[in-house]
């Protein structure tokens, strides 16, 4: 059978043990630092920063190798105004309407409310949309494990954003199709979060959140 593709030698350098357990303390270190921030500075990140951090995103692996993901940086004031509008539309009716007294109780630690001032605030913003399916010679194909494929992408995209030392949100102002419409994005994709990235405003607090611990975290046989 002939391949449809080539296979090369993979790059790869082994670290000596000494270095693997340095590199794996330093980076748990530093992951222990990240969180989600809600109040930005509106200081501006450098566009190669951002488009870094979007690039190694598109490194994740994903199901077939169909990379079902599409990122959509927003930087443009009017923009992200319009999309704070409608998330807080959205958002309003949520925390009116759509969400339980369970999860109402669940969330009200974070002290949120509908208003999402971070929207217009961040000086970035990037929407991470799902291809559910593709669009090949006008035939419609399949994507294979599209939300754990584009769960680890946002996840890297989360990880390098933190390396490089911005912060973000990973925001969720379901339904967010008013995304597609704003960001005239294609029918087969849909939004699954929204970031906004920048610098955290002078001042700013987190909730103090505990992690799960090891026992809970992980079973070894
Ligand atoms: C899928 C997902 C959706 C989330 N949606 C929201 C959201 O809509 N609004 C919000 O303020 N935080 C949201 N968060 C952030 C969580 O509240 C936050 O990650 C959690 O409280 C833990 O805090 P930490 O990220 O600082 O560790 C979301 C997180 C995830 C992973």
């Amino acid at each position: 059978m002939q391949k449809s593709i080539n296979f090369s030698p993979l790059e790869y350098e082994k670290p000596s043990p000494g270095e693997i357990l340095e590199r794996s303390r330093s980076f748990l270190k530093l992951m222990k630092k990240r969180r989600t921030v809600r109040e930005f500075s509106d200081e501006p990140v450098p566009d190669e920063v951002l488009m870094n951090c979007i690039e190694a995103a598109g490194t994740a692996p994903s199901g077939a190798h169909m990379q079902p993901w599409h990122f959509v940086l927003v930087k443009d004031p009017q923009i992200r105004k319009q999309i704070r509008i409608a998330a807080e539309k959205e958002e309003r009716t949520n925390y009116e309407m759509r969400y339980s007294e369970e999860m109402k109780k669940d969330i009200e630690k974070l002290e949120t409310n509908f208003e999402k001032p971070y929207l217009e605030h961040a000086p970035a913003l990037i929407a991470v949309f799902k291809e559910s399916y593709r669009i090949e010679n006008q035939i419609r194909r399949k994507n294979y494990y599209v939300n754990e494929s584009v769960g680890i992408a946002t996840g890297l995209l989360i990880t390098a954003l933190h390396y490089t030392g911005l912060v973000t949100l990973p925001h969720t102002p379901s339904p967010m199709r008013f995304l597609n419409e704003i960001l005239h994005r294609p029918g087969n994709e849909s939004p699954i979060l929204l970031l906004p990235v920048g610098y955290p405003a002078e001042g700013t607090c987190v909730p103090d959140l505990q992690r799960k611990p090891m026992e809970k975290l992980l079973t070894v046989f």
